[in-house]
């Protein structure tokens, strides 16, 4: 047992949880950099165990900072990758060989010699003898100092999916399901996923001699929350590093969401009681107990760890009448509040009406996916609505949508329709063509192409918010420069993103702005888009629209938001659910995309909130779109 204090005695393993991924990013840096200037000054090499995906990205950009301005040399490190896919050549761009040279090794002065990778391209019949190979390798080299991992939503470290043992060794893998779909952005759809990788086993981890494991994000807050307090189980291969002498989980703070401590702190210890925890304990109570808040009993909150809440703000009686009125203020008709109203216990405020509210969406879509249902609402009720895709999206459009697009056009040509004009649009169609059957399947696409892409994306977002009253001109779209650089994983902002929305957000000075503050994956196009607003609302703090502006997050896709966490709560008639569904489906490029599942539910996720409100005893809606109020 790791466990230090109270709080932390379901866990199982050394966790640190820092606020933020860079902090935590940084203090693994600075550990890494100890390793490698002690090594070097004993002369001695630093055998570092390396991991791909998202999560290390920060870490090695922070490496290479203190490569590039204090001086940290390499040239004592010696890596060994934990993984890559069985069948993609080392010039694949989704091979872990280049996403290691061009996230690491292409700016540091390791010397190639010491880089281990494994080889996905080793012909079936030695794939066993390369492994044992690669063993060898690693114990030569003297095993490993310090071994960085991620973890993937089945629990696995490196490829060790859930079956892999404590004893597994080097070999070829077949990849989960889950685990292909979350690759699947990547390739572009399930399809071009592999399904074998090579991979360390968990026994070769456990043989380094300090394992960190890293993790962002609320994606992993449930994988963390098992790995650290469940026993240790082939069903999740990740415990078994609670079998390490030295292992740090190195998390940051929604990634933590789900430990006992963070999740039910009144259940491993004393807490302070403020409103917010007694309303998200009750909460749980109710869901717990199953039974509705106005009859929890005295004995329900004894029995649950929750006594003092009771000696402070009992008997059970009046606290349940307190929090069902704060959960039902919750509930309105009226987003943009209601005109001539008393607004004291209205999620928003009365005046002024009508209002300019600016919803944001991070790519075409996710604005009507979150909240459609409100969005029609806010346009009947008078405001004056506009809706900005902070990204074109382009990257979420398959070559074959495309490549039908331009089909279209180029027949349009044929068939004569486009006599009266100048015939431009056909023969941009046959560039387009040209550029898709020309280009390798998964390197990037050439600027045109991904214009192209991109058109058709805005096309898609101006008939789903149509379908939800919005007119044309009033989508607007950013295209910011990060996207439009980058790739998935792998994106960055720079000061010109939030230069863009800040001019938008100085043009239309609106009283209400409607975002998604998605802390599910910090490397997400949702996430990176929140920050840029966070930092365009920092620049704009003193400009006089804000004293009147308030902003409001609506749910990322696949979530279920606790109740107790919700702010407004718009509920919506079968037949508004229905409009809602039916503007969403008008993303028709997102069909057999990663999201396609996530929107083949659509509406389910907003029927379980009503489902939620229903069961804690207050209305019985159809659906509800969740809000939370967002302050700096
Ligand atoms: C892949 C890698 C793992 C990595 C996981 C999580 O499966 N083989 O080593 O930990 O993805 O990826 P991410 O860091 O992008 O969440």
């Amino acid at each position: 047992m790791h466990h230090t204090t109270e709080n932390q005695q379901r866990e199982r393993v050394r966790i640190h949880v820092h606020d933020t991924a860079d902090d935590a990013s940084r203090a693994l840096a600075r550990e890494i950099a100890a390793l490698i200037r002690d090594r070097a000054a004993a002369g001695r090499p630093a055998v570092l165990g390396l991991a791909t995906g998202s999560t290390p990205v920060r870490l090695y950009r922070e490496l290479i900072r203190m490569h590039r301005e204090e001086g940290l040399g390499f040239g004592n490190v010696v890596t060994f990758n934990l993984d890559e896919y069985y069948g993609l050549p080392r010039t694949h761009a989704e091979s872990y060989w280049r996403f290691m040279h061009e996230q690491l090794f292409d700016h540091i002065d390791i010397p190639p010699a010491a880089i281990h990778i494994p080889d996905g391209t080793v012909p079936r019949a030695t794939v066993f003898d390369w492994c044992r190979d690669y063993e060898r390798r690693i114990r030569e080299a003297g095993g490993i100092d310090l071994q960085i991992l991620g973890i993937g939503r089945t629990g696995h470290i490196g490829f060790n999916e859930p079956g892999s043992g404590p004893d597994s060794r080097t070999r070829l893998v077949t990849l989960d399901s889950m685990t292909r779909r979350d690759a699947a952005r990547d390739f572009l759809g399930e399809a071009g996923v592999p399904r074998h990788a090579i991979t360390m086993g968990v026994g070769s981890i456990l043989d380094a001699r300090r394992i960190v494991l890293l993790a962002w994000g609320g994606a992993k807050a449930r994988v963390i929350a098992e790995a650290a307090e469940k026993p240790p189980s082939e069903t999740l291969p990740a415990s078994f590093l609670q079998q390490h002498p030295d292992t740090l989980f190195l998390i940051d703070r929604p990634a933590a969401s789900e430990l006992t401590r963070v999740k039910l702190p009144w259940l491993v210890g004393p807490v302070g009681w403020t409103p917010a925890l007694s309303r998200r304990a009750v909460a749980w109570l109710s869901r717990h107990v199953q039974k509705p808040v106005l009859k929890l009993l005295d004995d329900d909150y004894t029995e649950h760890g929750m006594a003092d809440l009771l000696t402070e703000q009992g008997p059970a009686y009046m606290l349940n009448i307190r929090i069902f009125n704060e959960l039902q203020h919750t509930i309105t008709g009226w987003p943009g509040g209601k005109p001539g109203a008393d607004d004291t216990h209205r999620p928003e405020r009365a005046a002024p009406h009508p209002k300019r509210v600016l919803v944001l969406s991070p790519e075409p879509s996710d604005a009507t996916h979150g909240m459609g249902g409100t969005l029609r609402r806010l346009v009947e009720q008078g405001h004056q609505v506009t809706i900005a895709c902070q990204t074109s999206g382009n990257l979420g459009v398959p070559d074959d949508e495309a490549a039908t697009l331009a089909d279209f056009m180029i027949e349009l040509d044929d068939a004569g329709l486009r006599e009266t004009g100048p015939g431009s649009g056909a023969a941009l169609a046959r560039m387009i063509k040209q550029q898709l059957d020309t280009k390798a399947a998964f390197d990037g696409d050439p600027p045109a192409l991904r214009r192209f892409k991109g058109v058709l994306r805005r096309e898609e977002e101006r008939a789903a918010a149509r379908a939800c009253g919005v007119p044309r001109d009033r989508a607007c779209f950013l295209d910011l420069p990060f996207y439009e650089q980058g790739r998935y994983r792998q994106f960055r902002t720079t000061a010109a993103d939030v230069d863009a929305l800040t001019s938008l957000l100085r043009k239309l000075e609106p009283h209400q702005i409607f975002a998604t503050g998605d802390a599910d994956d910090p490397s997400s196009v949702p996430a990176l888009c929140f920050d840029v607003l966070r930092q365009a609302l920092a620049r704009t703090r003193d400009d006089a629209w804000r004293r009147d502006c308030r902003v409001w997050l609506y749910r990322g896709p696949a979530h279920d938001w606790d109740i107790a966490g919700i702010d407004m709560a718009v509920p919506m008639s079968p037949m508004e659910l229905s409009a809602k569904i039916h503007s969403i489906r008008h993303h028709k490029s997102q069909r057999g995309q990663q999201t396609d599942e996530t929107w083949r539910q659509a509406g389910h996720h907003d029927q379980a909130v009503a489902r939620a409100y229903d069961e804690f005893g207050l209305a019985n809606y159809e659906a509800i779109e969740p809000f939370r109020r967002w302050s700096e």
